[in-house]
C-alpha cells in the first residue's frame, strides 16, 4: 500500500466560495477533495448535487472523492460519474444491492467505495470487499462537520485492516469525521490510509503545514 492520502472535506469550506476551497486544497498539497452529498433524508441536512461537482470539475484536475449520503444512491451513480467524480462511495445502509452498484461504478472506469455509519459492523461488508477500492468508516454519525470522533470506530478500522490482510486485498481504508492532528495519528495506527478532514483543514490558517504534518 502506498502512502496515506489526505482528502479535505469541502463541507467545512466557505459555501459562498467553493472555487476558493478548491484552490486552497490544491495549494495545500492534499491529494484528494472530499465532496459530501447530502439529501436531507439519509442525513438531516442538504448540501449539493452533481451540478456542483460538474462545475468544480472545470476548475481543477484534483481527485474528486464523492461521498453520497443519500437514499437510493444507485439512481445517481451515472450522473456523478459524468460530472467528474474519480471515486463514488455509497452507504451500505442505503444500498440494498451494494455488489451491483459497486460493479456499476467500476464499470464506469472510476473507483468504487462502500461506507458504513458507526452502528454498522464491518463484518457486514465481508462479501463485497473484493469489489471495493475504498471502504469509508464513518468515525462520527454522518450529517455534520465539526463533531468529535467516536473512539470505538477506530476498533472497526483495526478489524477491517485485519480482514484486508487475511483476504489478501488492497482496498484503501478511509476515516471520516473528527479527524485532526491527534486523531489522525490514532487512525493511521489503526490501519487507515485515507484521512478525510473537514474542520481541522478548512479552519486552519496553515493548510500546507497541516497536510505536511498529517503525511509525516
Ligand atoms: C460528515 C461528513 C464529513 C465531514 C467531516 O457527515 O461525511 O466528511 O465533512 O467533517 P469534520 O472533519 O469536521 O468532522
Ligand atoms: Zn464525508
Amino acid at each position: 500500500m502506498s502512502r496515506v492520502i489526505v482528502s479535505p472535506s469541502i463541507l467545512a469550506a466557505d459555501f459562498s466560495d467553493f472555487a476558493k476551497a478548491v484552490s486552497e486544497t490544491e495549494d495545500s498539497g492534499a491529494d484528494w477533495l472530499h465532496l459530501d452529498v447530502m439529501d436531507g433524508s439519509f442525513v438531516p441536512d442538504i448540501t449539493f448535487g452533481s451540478l456542483l461537482v460538474s462545475a468544480l470539475r472545470q476548475k481543477t484536475k484534483i481527485f474528486f472523492d464523492v461521498h453520497l449520503m443519500i437514499e437510493k444512491p444507485w439512481q445517481f451513480i451515472k450522473k456523478f460519474a459524468e460530472a467528474g467524480a474519480d471515486a463514488i462511495t455509497l452507504h451500505l445502509e442505503s444500498e440494498l444491492h451494494l455488489h451491483k452498484s459497486l460493479s456499476e461504478i467500476r464499470g464506469l472506469g472510476i473507483k468504487a467505495g462502500a461506507a458504513i455509519v458507526p452502528s454498522t459492523p464491518v463484518s457486514m461488508l465481508e462479501e463485497v470487499l473484493p469489489f471495493v477500492d475504498l471502504v469509508l468508516i464513518m468515525t462520527v454519525n454522518p450529517g455534520f462537520g465539526g463533531q468529535i470522533l467516536i473512539p470505538e470506530c477506530l476498533e472497526k478500522v483495526k478489524k477491517l485492516a485485519k480482514m484486508r490482510t487475511q483476504a489478501g486485498l488492497d482496498f484503501r481504508i478511509s476515516v471520516d469525521g473528527g479527524i485532526n492532528e491527534i486523531t489522525a495519528e490514532k487512525a493511521k495506527e489503526a490501519g487507515a490510509d485515507v484521512l478525510v478532514v473537514g474542520s481541522a483543514f478548512f479552519h486552519n490558517s496553515d493548510k500546507k503545514g497541516f497536510i505536511k504534518h498529517l503525511l509525516s
